[in-house]
């Protein structure tokens, strides 16, 4: 099986310089969707007709799929006319699937094949009924007979209080595509050559026509503007949700305030609390806690409890207690069962197993051993206002409240560094090191005399 992919269009209802398929939901493009829907149905021959700033579409998509120019954005039939040489003269089946349509997944992709096959047919369109069917074409049946598609803007009255919809996905015999879009012409309200017109050219050639009607309604949905653009993605993101729920035992607290991304991994057993934010590229093991944080490009561990964190781009092993409020920023990389604590932040700094930042505490451009403590308040310094500097800290080393570690610095294992000192040179081994001025006293008697 074969797929082109129809992304030329600007996509005028978004107003935005940038081609309407390359808005993202859930984590990717439009298009992105939309190739992945055709790979997840094994349809791996996927050729894409790019049209308004292609070069974009190109750059998002890369190698993987075959590329066609539309020239002019002359309507749906004539993007798909651009891709003729990709289709062959016999009864190949062909897929046409809309670019601003992500929701088209591989069950109803597979459910029109077989209809299309079961029924001998020769091009089968998907329909859906929506409650409220705005700016789609409607689906013409007499006597239940399917009949042709009429677009919204050229139906009548009647045609428009019509339910059931074009979803925009296709399927044809190639070769008498190729004949019916010698055919269409562009009579009609846009002045654009419509691909739903092959729909009456088969049926006058007596060409087996039929619609599929799926029962999902929200498969259809296309993105045209941006409040479709947000209907999708509350479609996506419920199906994601419910897929994580049903296929990989994840109990969610409140599904509607849960923003998990496609692609996204998270074992079984994890309990997700609300306003919680997963993004593309993060995997999440089995058995985690995750209340109300914000979670990108990162790698989540098993057994950890993390409560109102931020981590991006990091590395989380396994039985870590992070949060409340802490901020994991890029390059943090925790090994098991360490903690960090509230209005604690780290920055490309590695911290070895069982070791502790509770509390107030930044960590930046470091790798910490193993089995340390950092105390309320305590600082790496790695910045001088031009450069950063790295800071290495071995084992068991205990690091007071308000400590300063001015970078670059190394601190041996078993080092001691008591509360409030400013350390700005390397601490070996087993050290105790105390850096305090000494209290200076003054008669507050004679003090306000001198005033
Ligand atoms: C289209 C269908 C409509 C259907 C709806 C489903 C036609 C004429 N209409 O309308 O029946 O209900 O999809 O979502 O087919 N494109 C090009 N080149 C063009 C025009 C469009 O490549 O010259 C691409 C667009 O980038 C888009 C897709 O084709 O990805 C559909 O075009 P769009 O303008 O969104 O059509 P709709 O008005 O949604
Ligand atoms: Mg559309």
């Amino acid at each position: 099986m074969k797929a082109v992919i129809l992304a030329g269009g600007k996509g005028k209802r978004m107003n935005s310089s940038m081609p309407k398929v390359l808005f993202k939901i859930c984590g990717q493009t439009l298009i992105e969707h939309v190739v992945q829907n055709a790979r997840e149905t094994n349809i791996n021959n996927i050729a894409v007709v790019t049209g308004y700033k292609g070069e974009m579409i190109k750059a998002c998509l890369g190698d993987s799929v075959t590329f066609y120019e539309q020239h002019e954005q002359l309507g749906t039939a004539n993007a798909v006319y651009s891709a003729n040489d990709f289709f062959k003269d016999d009864d190949e089946p062909v897929l046409v699937l809309c670019g601003d349509a992500p929701l088209v997944d591989s069950v109803s992709i597979t459910a029109l094949i077989d209809y299309y096959f079961t029924n001998s047919l020769d091009m089968c369109v998907l329909s859906a009924v929506l409650d409220d069917p705005v700016q789609y074409g409607r689906i013409i049946r007499e006597n239940n007979e399917f009949k042709r598609i009429t677009e919204y803007k050229d139906a009548s009255g009647e045609e428009l209080l019509i339910n059931e919809i074009n979803s925009g996905t296709m399927i044809f015999s190639s070769g008498k595509l190729k004949q019916a879009l010698c055919e269409i012409d562009n009579n009609n309200a846009q002045g654009e050559y419509y691909l739903t017109d092959s729909v009456e050219i088969f049926k006058s050639k007596g060409w087996r026509i039929g619609a599929y009607c799926v029962n999902n309604p929200d498969v259809v949905l296309g993105a045209n503007d941006r409040y479709d653009l947000y209907l999708c993605e509350s479609a996506m993101r419920k199906k994601i949700n419910r897929e994580l729920m049903v296929k990989s035992s994840v109990r969610m607290i409140d599904s509607a305030t849960t923003y998990i991304d496609r692609n996204v991994q998270i074992g079984e057993g994890c309990t997700i609390y609300p306003n919680t934010t997963i993004t593309s590229g993060s995997s999440v093991k089995n058995n985690n806690i995750i209340r109300s944080s914000f979670i990108s490009s990162s790698e989540i561990g098993s057994d950890n409890v993390i409560d109102t964190a931020v981590i991006e781009d990091s590395v989380i092993a396994s039985g870590c207690n992070i949060g409340p409020f802490s901020h994991l920023r890029k390059g943090t990389n925790l090994s098991d069962n360490t903690k960090i604590g509230s209005f604690a932040e780290t920055k490309n700094a590695s911290i070895g197993k069982n070791s502790k930042v509770p509390h107030l505490s930044y960590v930046g451009d470091a790798s910490v051993g193993e089995r340390c403590n950092f105390g309320c308040g305590s600082v790496v310094a790695n910045y001088d206002g031009v450069n950063k500097y790295h800071t290495q800290i071995g084992d068991d080393v205990f690091i007071g409240c308000n400590v300063n570690m001015i970078a670059p610095i190394e601190i041996e294992n078993g080092a001691f560094i008591a509360a409030g000192s400013t350390v700005s040179k390397n601490i070996e081994k087993d050290a105790f090191i105390i850096e305090r001025s000494k209290p200076v006293k003054l008669n507050k008697a004679l003090l306000k005399q001198k005033k």
